[in-house]
């Protein structure tokens, strides 16, 4: 694959390589990990459908924003919107926005590197048959004991750390290619398989009810902020990955058409992945709120019960590590690509000194699970802080910026060459979503959450 490795001139060999490297970026633990467990705690129906319409109205807008300026800037994120704002001649505080992404994606890899050496644990534990036959009280308590021990789960999360930090070093060649390639398919597939069977076995009325019948009578400002902060992680959006892929996007390759199908494969998984998740959960009497575990407790159970379970199961997390690993390469590698055009290190280097502060920081999120399980601020344990910080909030903040610069800071003439749609009716709309829509839908569920948070802290009364 044509991804650079000292220059970010280089491009990618054809537009099918940057739709599986952006898919390969989207499709990841926010689909089967995130969204499932995020849904639960928000109560379903109405949530998934806030969700949606933040994909559309918000996230795909902005995400071909952020590749049109990743293309046009040609520069790891910091240095493309300073490019750009140079050349629109508007302040290049702008490259701030690069700023910002750069520290949420440190953050984001920190507790993403944790929850994917989870991932890669459940290989085992699930291929060794640790799982036969289990039941709902067993597969949590599983989950638990394995949390709860702080050097298990540090010692999985410095193996998926030193791997991603390796893929990137190496400037992500031909592997990630064939890992994009047939993986990902691999895992749709797989996908399907345990769809199936939770249909056939579990409780699919209650699950269907329960993420697509909307009661807004449960919907809060919270869930509002927290279906934008999942349509951000999901699609990979609001810290530079994509457009740090985008940086590599030949000028031939149509941005609308390509992020269409990019988003549409995010959305399908997620939906997939809480129709393999919640009859098993309504089936076994499970509770859908109960956080970070939902995953690995419901979908063990299934595979504890199912014919081959054991080798269906172990391939399916083998399946999700590799999401995963494609997802985190996708994080690191803006910040890589800033440090080596910046402090002109190799990419060994850069690599390995950016990995390892994402993993110290990710030793906090390891913790949170157990010796830090009760410091707690405002409620959130470390890792909850982190979650919530980047995702919920840098993130949504991030993706507004990247609103309101191609919107009206651009030229019109510019974005409108980059998306080569011409100026109809689609780039019209394009437009007014992202001068109008995105940045007041942003701005609306920030407002609404913040007095709410405010209010929980006791500050407004
Ligand atoms: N989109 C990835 C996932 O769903 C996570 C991610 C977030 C990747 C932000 C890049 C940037 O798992």
């Amino acid at each position: 694959m044509a991804i650079a490795t000292e220059s970010v001139r280089e491009k990618w060999s054809s537009r099918w390589v940057f739709i599986l490297a952006a898919t390969g970026s989207a499709v990841g633990l926010g689909n089967i990990w995130r969204f499932p467990y995020v849904t639960g705690e928000n109560g379903g129906g109405a949530f998934v459908l806030i969700y949606l319409l933040c994909v559309v109205s918000v996230g795909i807008p902005i995400m071909m924003g952020e590749t049109l300026i990743g293309r046009r800037g040609r520069k790891s994120p910091i240095n493309a919107m300073r490019t750009l704002a140079l050349e629109e001649g508007v302040s290049t505080n702008w490259r701030f926005l690069g700023w910002l992404g750069v520290v949420a994606g440190f953050i984001i890899l920190s507790f993403y590197s944790v929850v994917a050496g989870w991932s890669v644990a459940y290989i085992f534990y699930v291929g060794g048959g640790a799982f036969a036959g289990t039941n709902a009280t067993a597969s949590a308590s599983l989950f638990d004991s394995f949390t709860g021990s702080a050097w298990r789960i540090i010692g999985w999360h410095s193996l998926f750390m030193v791997t991603t930090g390796i893929i990137v070093a190496r400037g992500v060649t031909g592997g990630l290619e064939k890992a994009v390639k047939w993986l990902m398919p691999a895992l749709f597939v797989l996908l399907l398989v345990v769809v199936v069977y939770a249909m056939s076995t579990g409780n699919l009325g209650a699950a269907v009810d329960y993420l697509f019948a909307s009661d807004f009578s449960e919907l809060t400002s919270k869930s509002v902020l927290a279906a934008l902060g999942q349509a951000f992680f999901s699609l990979s959006l609001g810290m530079g990955a994509i457009m740090i892929y985008g940086s590599y996007l030949s000028a031939e390759t149509s941005i609308p058409r390509t992020i269409g199908l990019v988003a549409l494969c995010d959305t399908g998984i997620a939906m997939l992945a809480g129709l393999a998740i919640f009859p098993i959960v309504f089936g076994f009497g499970l509770e859908p709120g109960s956080g970070p575990g939902l995953v690995f407790v419901t979908l063990t159970i299934a595979f504890g019960h199912m014919p081959f379970g054991q080798l269906f199961g172990a391939l399916f997390f083998l399946l999700l590590t590799v999401a995963a690993l494609t997802s985190a390469i996708s994080i690191l590698e803006p910040v890589v690509a800033w440090v080596v055009e910046s402090f002109r290190w190799s990419r060994r280097k850069a690599s390995g000194i950016s990995a390892l502060s994402a993993w110290v920081l990710g030793v906090g999120s390891a913790l949170s699970f157990n010796q830090w399980a009760d410091i707690r601020l405002v409620g959130k344990t470390f890792f909850d802080w982190c979650e919530f910080l980047s995702t919920t909030v840098m993130l949504p903040l991030g993706g507004l910026l990247v609103a309101v610069f191609v919107g009206w800071r651009m030229s019109k003439r510019a974005t409108a060459e980059e998306l080569g749609i011409g100026e109809g009716v689609l780039f019209q709309t394009w437009r007014v979503l992202v001068q109008v829509v995105a940045p007041i839908g942003v701005l609306l569920i920030f407002g609404n959450a913040l007095v709410i948070f405010l209010q929980d802290i006791n500050v407004l009364d």
